[in-house]
């Protein structure tokens, strides 16, 4: 619209001019014979004054109008007078006295309204989520994360990178989770998978001498939904040759920190702290540390080897290991509170049990403390330097799930007493996971990360001998607990890639068949290389402050995986299977009468 003023940028320095306005009513009131209108666009209100004296039609308009309505208005700016100012708004010491108006859109009855402090139920926001994104906290989400985007665009390009777009219809990916695929009408029988990641491809680009690829990649993942996994999300993805984990950390701390500075307006100090993976699970109990503060888990192990208390003794005799997290200030625990929420807790993550105690006056109480000895009662004391009104924390058994388990309790217990500060981003880097990782129901192999990476130099030998104990050159980034995104550095030679592949328990022909073409590529020269994919809609998350990547996301599917705007997933006609060879075994039926059909 030709010489449209956005509504939020009206000031006292624009006293006696004439503009035009666009955009939504977000308000209507009358007083005093005249009707006053706040008129919205994305950069904010301005008030309109509509009077029946001056301009009969334009107040026609206003006294019909209702809410969302969608106006173009010409008018005169003018000081609002003296004790109506609003000093909130930016826009609140003046007004548009109307001239001209023009309805370019009509509203009917809102089904939601369109304030942040009215945010409707999340399933009718993604219902009407166009009306959603109206509101001025979805605007704000939106514009950062393009800002986001774009700067981690700029920086990338500064430093050599370029953008490549990788095909989105591919064989299937090996990132562990499952494909979503599209059925091949020329070739009957036969399917696409949308990507997981880019993998395959950045790591033939490096082949193909790009030497610096990077992409705004979105990828597909049939998984369960949770606050911070999408069936489709993007990644920053980067690939890049002739390095090692230095120079891939050097470039992701500086497009990280300087993206979360220019389209957030925060600081990120760099270089970035690293934790092995090993001393991460000992001391956070997780391999996405929460750094934000200490209260770290504590192996007291050492203390109760010859204990006459059987659920530690029994958990060390067969390899475990006793864990043990202090609780300040905990004494105020409740035994329901301890057996009830703090227990499940535990449990999430495999622990059989969560013991306890509280410590009073000099002594412990609590169901466990008479089963330890006032030696082992000392040593705890002293270990752990409890005190007076805290508690203990216990779990026992398998090393990895008492780690794991205490470490979402430590979780727990932090949003419980508020140890975590606000307004601070811990950024560091998670190092040296596992290469691989046996499932405890079959005890099959599988990759911690990908068939690609490589394994710690010094851990060749054990990659036939003892595979779970091979630590990989692989590397996490972690903020504030979140997994932020995984890399490593790649095999590029074929024998030591069959020899994983053995590992994983594939077979020769069946490694051809998945990967014979990257195979073949590494038969022509391929340069040593090392990449990385962060999570965009997890960093704009944590960047504008929201607790799911469904804020940032402009059309996300709800938690039961669907989209209640458009009614999809739908069902398939049958011309439409027809066509690419498919018969269908079963059809859910999906009930109500809304669309997100799964909960209706
Ligand atoms: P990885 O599988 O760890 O690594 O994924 C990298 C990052 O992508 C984000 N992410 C997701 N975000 C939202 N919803 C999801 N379902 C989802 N799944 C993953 C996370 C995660 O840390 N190809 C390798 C990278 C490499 O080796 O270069 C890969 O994709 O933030």
């Amino acid at each position: 619209m030709k010489g449209r003023r956005m509504c939020g940028t009206v000031t006292a320095g624009d006293e006696g001019q004439r503009l035009t306005v666009a955009g939504w009513v977000n308000h209507r009131r009358d007083h005093g014979g005249l009707t006053f209108i706040d008129l919205r666009d994305h950069t904010g209100v301005v008030q309109l004054v509509f009077n029946p004296a001056t301009s009969p039609a334009a107040h026609e308009i206003a006294e019909r109008c209702r809410l969302e309505w969608v106006l173009k208005v010409d008018g005169l700016v003018g000081r609002r007078p003296p004790g109506s100012e609003n000093p909130n708004l930016p826009t609140g010491e003046v007004e548009l006295t109307v001239e001209g108006c023009e309805v370019l859109g009509q509203a009917e009855a809102m089904p939601m309204g369109v304030s942040d402090e009215l945010a409707a139920d999340e399933r009718v926001r993604l219902q009407y989520r166009y009306l959603d994104l109206r509101r001025p906290r979805m605007q704000r989400n939106l514009r950062a994360r393009h800002r986001f985007i774009k700067s981690l665009r700029d920086v990338a390009d500064e430093l050599g990178f370029i953008e490549i777009e990788t095909p989105t219809m591919i064989p299937s990916t090996p990132e562990g989770a499952r494909d979503f695929i599209v059925p091949s009408r020329m070739w009957p029988g036969h399917v696409w998978a949308l990507p997981q990641s880019p993998q395959i491809y950045k790591q033939l680009c490096m082949v193909g001498g790009l030497d610096r690829y990077f992409q705004i990649a979105r990828c597909w993942r049939d998984e369960d939904l949770r606050a911070d996994r999408q069936f489709e999300f993007t990644q920053l993805d980067l690939e890049m040759s002739f390095v090692e984990e230095d120079e891939v950390f050097l470039v992701l701390e500086e497009m990280i920190s300087r993206a979360f500075a220019t389209a957030f307006d925060i600081p990120v100090s760099t270089p970035w702290p690293r934790l092995p993976f090993s001393e991460a699970m000992r001391r956070f109990g997780s391999d996405k540390p929460d750094t934000r503060f200490g209260h770290e888990l504590e192996d007291v192990s050492d203390i109760f080897r010859a204990s006459s208390f059987r659920v530690f003794r029994g958990a060390l005799d067969q390899g475990g290991s006793v864990q043990a997290l202090r609780v300040q200030a905990g004494a105020e625990l409740t035994r329901g509170e301890l057996e009830g929420e703090w227990l499940q807790v535990a449990r999430t993550y495999g622990a059989v049990g969560l013991a306890y105690m509280w410590r009073r006056s000099g002594v412990y109480e609590g169901a466990i403390a008479k089963f330890l000895s006032e030696e082992e009662q000392e040593a705890l004391t002293a270990r752990l330097g409890l005190q007076d009104g805290d508690c203990v924390c216990f779990t026992a058994g398998r090393t990895q799930v008492a780690q794991t388990s205490l470490g979402a309790v430590r979780l727990h217990a932090a949003r419980r007493f508020g140890w975590i500060p606000p307004k601070r981003f811990d950024f560091l880097w998670v190092t040296e996971f596992p290469l691989f990782e046996a499932d405890p129901a079959t005890g099959r192999i599988g990759s911690v990360h990908h068939p690609f990476t490589q394994p710690h130099p010094d851990d060749w030998d054990l990659v036939r001998t003892e595979p779970t104990a091979v630590r990989s050159r692989s590397y996490d980034i972690v903020c504030n607990g979140v997994e932020l995104g995984s890399g490593s550095l790649r095999i590029t030679n074929p024998a030591q890639q069959a020899l994983i592949f053995e590992a994983l328990g594939l077979s020769a022909e069946e490694a051809q068949r998945k990967f014979g073409f990257l195979m073949s590529a590494f038969r022509y020269g391929p340069p040593p290389h090392g990449g990385f994919a962060a999570g965009v809609d997890r960093m704009v998350m944590l960047g504008v402050g929201e607790s799911t990547i469904r804020e940032v996301i402009a059309f996300p599917k709800t938690q039961s995986g669907a989209d209640p705007m458009t009614g999809s997933p739908t069902p398939v006609a049958p011309e439409q299977l027809a066509e690419v060879g498919l018969r269908l075994a079963k059809v859910l039926e999906r009930g109500g009468t809304d669309h997100d059909g799964r909960e209706g």
